[in-house]
């Protein structure tokens, strides 16, 4: 079928498409002259749910390129909006925490609940920045950077203490790494589905530490700086501080 499909029709009698199918025929010269106006709608396993005349119509017209279309995610709607949200606002950090970094000894990065931990000065880390200083004259906060050993995960959980969290992954060096969000299932044994969060480098991340989480490392030191609020998971929620940022 697959192999019928993808060798394209050898020869098409235009005039017998417009009398058996008029509106197969309309279609196709809509999109010789116009285009393809909208992507054709897949469902989350990939099937067509809105495009089927205009896939017939391109296969018609022996069409061979990237055909445009949309498909949703397989996570249900509100899943994760309310796990992680990019901030609009752009760090202007990154160049202190590399240097940060740069400066520190081995024995400063200590194990913080088993994340190899640098702790960064908290004043010289908001300094500059509009937004942490905004953020932490309202919800003081610690921050340091978290290292991740290539090859290595940490397990599903949910955070004891925090409620939220904002994460910022670096791209100071280069490597593949994956953080899970565990949709609710009834054991933490069970087999469960989950969504990622593909972190784009150098942006603020705001984190429900209260959502069933996880993050593997591939090759490559994996190294996000995180903040860490004094108020905990009772005080302070991921909602509650959405909406606090957003107003
Ligand atoms: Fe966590």
């Amino acid at each position: 079928m697959i192999e019928l499909l993808a060798g394209g029709p050898a020869e098409i009698d235009w005039e017998r498409v417009r009398a058996d199918a008029p509106g197969l025929h309309a279609l196709a010269m809509d999109i010789c002259e116009n285009g393809l106006r909208e992507p054709i709608r897949l469902d989350p396993y990939g099937r067509i749910e809105d495009g089927v005349h205009r896939t017939l119509s391109l296969w018609l017209l022996g069409f061979k390129g990237d055909v445009p279309a949309t498909r949703p995610s397989p996570t249900p709607t509100g899943y994760e909006e309310g796990a992680f949200w990019k901030l609009p606002h752009l760090p202007t950090i990154t160049e202190t925490i590399r240097e940060a970094m740069l400066q520190s000894g081995p024995e400063e990065w200590e194990n913080y609940w088993g994340w190899l931990t640098l702790k960064l000065d908290t004043a010289s880390i908001i300094a500059g920045d509009p937004f942490l200083e905004w953020l932490h004259s309202r919800h003081p906060f610690r921050c340091g950077v978290l290292s991740m050993a290539p090859f290595s995960f940490y397990g599903w959980h949910t955070d004891g203490r925090r409620g939220v969290s904002i994460n910022m992954l670096t791209d100071f060096t280069p490597g593949r790494h994956s953080s899970m969000f565990a949709l609710p299932r009834d054991q933490s044994r069970s087999p469960g589905r989950f969504f990622e969060l593909d972190y784009e480098p150098n942006r603020f991340y705001l984190f429900n530490n209260q959502i069933e989480h996880t993050v593997v490392n591939y090759e490559g030191n994996r190294f996000v700086f995180s903040i860490e609020f004094d108020e905990d998971r009772d005080t302070l929620t991921f909602a509650q501080l959405k909406r606090e940022i957003e107003a």
